[in-house]
């Protein structure tokens, strides 16, 4: 097994690693380190034939969740999901690629997943690129200051929030029922190795807890600049067919790019693996729902 930096910023490539074959214990530990060092690991040419060995795939780094949304599921493993060139908004039908704006999977509910992990199947000839943003590094280089201010902040989370310029696919109105505010930390501390992260995006963050509107506001805008705007904290993913990538969602951001041909096929497998709470006290999260 080969690993190797994919950037300076974060990431890394494995070779040698067959995913479709059960990995020996040490090969698991080894990539599974890497990938809590690195954030995010590319496994380049796999051969998996379809999602049932995707998922056994994913498996050596958790155990895969059921997506919480319906929309754009597998029927036949609900944990898995399919991201296609093809996918339509639930609401209007129209063509949509998800996922453009800066986000981590599924921090709208109480115990987001740990990671996700896609299998590129088909890949357009040019563009498709995944942006990711390492938040651990954001935290970092915020002055002493706001580190100071914003530790032991919650903020609330909610699919359903309005903001102008946002473009989420549409939910239901039952899956909106289902999908109460949920509060998360600002500051993340990732309970395997105990660094800290970032945990706002303005995707899904809707404001901060306890603390005056416009506050929030303006604090939460402060933080999505210094993430989301600095190239110093983004990787950029040009797919290959057969990679198998699973990024950090506890301490990462990710982004699709919309600018490949229409006409040209993007295929992917996706699952998250599950993840536990974000903080010791649940209960602030059950009474901002
Ligand atoms: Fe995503």
């Amino acid at each position: 097994m080969k690993i190797t930096p994919l950037s300076n910023v974060m990431g890394a490539e494995v070779t040698g690693v067959d995913l479709s074959k059960p990995l020996s214990a040490s090969d698991r530990d080894e990539l599974y380190q890497a990938f809590l060092q690195h954030l995010a690991l590319c496994v380049r040419d796999q051969r998996l034939e379809g999602v049932g060995a995707f998922l056994d795939a994913a498996r050596n780094f958790g155990q895969p969740k059921v997506q919480h949304l319906e929309s754009y599921r597998s029927d036949q493993y609900p944990e898995a999901g399919v991201i296609t060139s093809e996918d339509r908004d639930v609401k209007d039908g129209k063509r949509i690629i998800r996922g453009t704006m800066f986000h981590t999977d599924e921090s709208f509910i109480a115990e987001p997943p740990k990671a996700t992990v896609v299998y590129a199947v088909t890949i357009p000839s040019k563009g498709g690129n995944t942006r990711y943003v390492n938040l651990q590094k954001a935290y970092e280089t915020l002055d002493e200051a706001t580190k100071k201010q914003i530790d032991g902040l919650m903020a609330i989370h909610y699919y359903g929030k309005q903001r102008p310029g946002r473009k989420v696919p549409s939910l239901t109105d039952e899956q909106l029922k289902n999908t109460p505010p949920v509060a998360h930390p600002v500051v993340r501390i990732n309970e395997e190795t105990g660094a800290k992260a970032l945990y706002v995006h303005e995707t899904m963050t809707d404001y901060i807890l306890d603390m005056d509107r416009s506050e929030s506001e303006a604090l939460l805008r402060r933080l999505y600049d210094h993430s989301a705007q600095s190239p110093e904290f983004q990787y950029s993913h040009e797919w290959r067919t057969g990679d198998f990538v699973i990024w950090d969602d506890r301490a990462t951001l990710h982004a699709a790019t919309a600018d490949y041909a229409e006409n040209e096929k993007r295929l992917l497998y996706r699952t998250m693996i599950k993840g536990g709470p974000t903080h010791q006290h649940a209960a602030i999260g059950r009474r901002a729902a």
